[in-house]
């Protein structure tokens, strides 16, 4: 199972010796997945040298940052991840809806790097990737590569981005400052929802025996960071309202889903609080929902299949939000009419009002996602629904443009703004909200057995053992496994006893 990042020995010893000498020569030391989900534990000899290290940097330290208990400043540490609390004025509803900020992540401000070092790591400490010799590439929409480039630079190797030409040009200037070089940015064609055009690319580079693909969209890496350290940090932040407020209980855990990986903080949740867990994706291209297909601009998720890290069986709701509503209300959240609007006729705190820029385009999707399901399941105050803002509006300031002049070519007023908050926002009602049942979630299971059987060579028994809970239940031994052998690259480089 090495193609899936599934080993937890070492495979090549000579490869790990080499990685060993780079790490001791650029100063990286690794933290594990066991810090990265609880960074209290990180030892104080670097939590210290943080302080002094520019969280947007190329710098090996910044590794120790790759978690989601960054405070606002994203150089100190937080005790609660952080987040908004977002009141009925805003939402509609009166549950309470959770976000969790992925903007206060280093290097990319989105919590994709998370996904990254998870997919990275495994294959790292197996020696499986040899940073002196092999090219990492990076398949992805857009934040994922740029996390994966930002690691691959610290570690010395050469990274190399692969996501379709229509993403947002923020994610083309960011590349263009961290690549070794121009050519390592490949552009596919399409836009967000042309990942097929992405696994092609990826095939023809896989030809190369320097190149190691590192696909986000089946590598349990990624599903187990996010198990790991996503799951806690909501429970952390759930837990840290439930200590203010009694008798809240956790009722549904809700992400845009891209690779899936977030998702699996769902499972986390539903196994210590029996939250539902809800997937989000694109009205205009509602794979999960319809097995439909279309072009959409909810950047980051809906790519037209099931990826294989989605544990779908264990997945209870979808929902689809147009593009519209994203696109819209990220004009909303980014303008001093649309914040003036909220802070004088919907009562928002200023704070608030203006926190809502760490709100990407998924962000918005996720929010809205949550309403609608906190509407259908008839939720009340005491429900908690939580949800994470996988990046900020800073990523789309170019497509906020394009959202101008698409949906207000008369320019955004006050009364642009109050329409656009009554019908996307307040209007969100119970369409599009699929409960799924046992048959609905085998016809999704099912539909990835085109991508993954037929078309990327899984085996069937393979496929098939993922529709069992215990499957994705053993997974989680992998994670001690991975930071043994963690533990053991970092005493073999000695780089961390010298800081
Ligand atoms: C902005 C944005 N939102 C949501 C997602 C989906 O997250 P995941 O891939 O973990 O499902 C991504 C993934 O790249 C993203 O970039």
């Amino acid at each position: 199972m090495t193609r899936l990042g599934l080993e937890t020995e070492i495979l090549d010893s000579r490869v790990l010796e080499r990685t060993a000498a780079r790490f001791r020569e650029a100063g990286v030391v690794l933290p594990t997945f066991a810090e990265i989900q609880d960074p209290a534990g990180i030892p104080p000899r670097i939590a210290a040298r943080l302080s002094q290290i520019d969280p947007d940097a190329p710098h090996p330290l910044n590794l120790f940052r790759v978690h989601w208990m960054n405070g606002a400043d994203r150089r100190t540490a937080a005790s609660v991840p952080e987040h908004l609390v977002l009141p009925e004025a805003l939402t509609g509803v009166p549950a309470k809806i959770v976000v969790l900020l992925g903007n206060r992540f280093p290097m990319i401000r989105a919590h994709k790097v998370l996904a990254a070092y998870g997919c990275l790591v495994p294959r790292l400490v197996t020696g499986q990737f040899d940073p002196t010799v092999h090219r990492a590439i990076w398949p992805s929409t857009g934040n994922y590569c740029r996390g994966g480039v930002a690691i691959s630079r610290i570690l010395g190797c050469r990274g190399v981005a692969v996501l379709p030409e229509r993403m947002s040009e923020e994610r083309f200037q960011w590349l263009e400052r961290w690549v070794a070089d121009p050519s390592d940015i490949i552009r596919t064609p399409g836009c967000e929802s042309n990942v097929k055009e992405i696994y092609d690319k990826c095939g023809e580079l896989d030809r190369d025996p320097a190149n190691v693909i590192f696909n986000q969209f089946c590598e349990f890496g990624n599903y187990l960071v996010h198990y790991t350290a996503t799951g806690r940090a909501l429970e952390k932040a759930f837990e840290a309202l439930a200590a203010r407020e009694r008798g809240l209980t956790l009722a549904a855990f809700v992400s845009a889903t891209g690779s899936a990986g977030t998702l699996a903080a769902g499972d986390y949740l539903k196994e210590r609080h029996g939250s539902r867990t809800v997937a989000v994706e694109a009205l205009e291209c509602p794979t999960l929902s319809e097995n439909g297909f279309g072009d959409h601009n909810i950047q980051g998720i809906g790519d037209k299949h099931v990826p294989y890290i989605h544990n779908v069986m264990a997945t209870d709701f979808v929902v689809a939000l147009s593009d519209a509503s994203t696109d819209s209300l990220g004009v909303l959240f980014d303008s001093e009419t649309g914040r003036a609007y909220l802070r004088d006729r919907r009562g928002i705190r200023p704070e608030l009002a203006s926190a809502l820029t760490s709100l990407g385009l998924s962000s918005i999707a996720n929010v809205l996602a949550a309403a609608k399901t906190a509407k259908y399941l008839g939720l009340g105050e005491k429900d908690v629904l939580v949800t994470v803002a996988t990046d900020g509006g800073e990523m789309y300031g170019s497509e906020r443009a394009k959202a101008l002049a698409k949906h207000f070519p008369r320019g955004f007023d006050a009364i642009a703004a109050a329409e656009t908050f009554g019908r996307h926002a307040l209007g969100a009602g119970t369409d599009h909200v699929f409960e799924l049942g046992t048959r609905e979630r085998n016809r999704i299971f099912n539909l990835g057995y085109f991508t993954w059987v037929e078309q990327q060579d899984v085996p069937l028994d393979e496929f098939e053992a993922r529709r069992r809970q215990g499957f994705w239940k053993d997974l989680r031994s992998l994670v001690p496994a991975w930071d043994e052998r963690i533990r053991e690259l970092n005493a073999r480089t000695g780089v961390a006893e010298k800081l």
